[in-house]
């Protein structure tokens, strides 16, 4: 299959592709998802081949207007209204219970569905000329998630047939997932909308359950991780890292806050995650698909756990050895 690269003037042409129950690679704000018509299981069957994905891991369904909600969705209590008042369209992946109408190819057999409503102008239009459309990130599993078309094809090209190029994602992690199916809310996956801020709005807690039960299936999977060598080390610990490397004949990176690169003097070879949460998040995949084209060695520094450091951390962690 010879893949294709499109701007905007491709969306009928993609919109058609989903209709016709193939699968598209799109942008939206957080990273490149990997689409099929939500609604026609044997669509969605193609994404797990594309992918090598676990059939047990399931898909997000994305959707442009709330009320296509109720296609989906056999429950929406009021609390997803407040949240999607807010934050959408953005980073937020609500947990529903799902409708008849959700083939289980999407969900893997469970009862509930994930419904986000992506900000990218492209995604919203692809989504509207075709149907709700079920997307995990458009990458190999296992590997990093893509934040570029280019991304997409270096994982997927001969794979599928259509990538709509959108530029740089935004945001640069996936979306922060949130499950309304319990009381008090659950958050399943940390992003750039972050524990502190749900929490105030509707008293939100941390998943503290184990990570073998089919609650996140996505989350006990070790992935988005770089196809070299990658460990996170303490601020103080990155240069003795580096220079063994070095002695044990490697070429690494480090991959740090601006404020400690800038201590570094330039000694180094680095890639720099911006000066605070939200830039290590835009930068975090990208240096990391940076790195495993130019280096063989990754020493991702270990970053402060509080707002969306947080989250940035969770998927540095993924992506590291230990
Ligand atoms: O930002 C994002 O969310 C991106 C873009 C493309 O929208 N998508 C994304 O999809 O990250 P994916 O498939 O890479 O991650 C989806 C996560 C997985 O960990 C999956 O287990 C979880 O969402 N998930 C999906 N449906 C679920 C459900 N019904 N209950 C619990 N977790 C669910
Ligand atoms: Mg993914």
């Amino acid at each position: 299959m010879k893949t294709e690269i499109c701007k905007s003037e491709g969306i009928n042409k993609a919109c058609k592709l989903i209709l016709d129950g193939e699968l598209v690679a799109f942008p939206t704000e957080t990273v490149y998802g990997l689409g099929a018509n939500a609604l026609d299981g044997n669509a969605v069957k193609k994404i797990f081949i594309a992918k090598e994905r676990p059939q047990d891991n399931p898909l997000i369904i994305h959707l442009a207007d709330f009320d296509d909600i109720f296609k989906v969705a056999r429950e929406v209590p009021p609390i997803a209204f407040t949240l999607f008042e807010k934050y959408c369209p953005g980073p937020l992946t609500m947990i529903l219970k799902k409708s008849e109408s959700v083939p289980d190819e999407v969900t893997a057999g469970l009862d509930t569905v994930g419904v986000r409503f992506p900000s990218h102008p492209l995604a919203i239009q692809l989504i509207r000329g075709s149907a709700p459309i079920a997307a995990p990130s458009a990458n190999l599993a296992k590997h990093i998630s893509p934040t570029t078309a280019s991304h997409v094809y270096e994982d997927l090209n001969g794979r599928i047939s259509l990538i709509i190029d959108g530029g740089e994602c935004s945001v640069g992690i996936e979306s922060t997932i949130i499950d309304l199916t319990q009381t008090p809310p659950v958050l399943l996956r940390p992003g750039v909308i972050t524990l502190e801020e749900l929490s105030e709005i509707c008293n939100a807690e941390k998943y503290t359950g184990t990570l073998d039960v089919a609650l996140a299936p996505g989350m006990k999977y070790k992935h988005y991780a770089p196809r070299v060598p990658c460990v996170m080390r303490k601020t103080e610990m990155l240069t003795s890292e580096y220079e063994l490397a070095v002695k044990n004949g490697k070429n690494p990176v480090i991959i740090a806050t601006q404020q400690t690169i800038d201590s570094l003097l330039n000694r180094f070879n680095t890639l720099s995650l911006g000066e605070n949460g939200v830039s290590a998040a835009h930068y975090l995949y990208s240096n990391l698909h940076l790195a495993e084209s130019k280096y063989d060695y990754v020493i991702l520094e270990s970053m402060p756990e509080t707002g969306v450091f947080f989250s940035v951390m969770n998927r540095a962690k993924k992506s590291s050895a230990e």
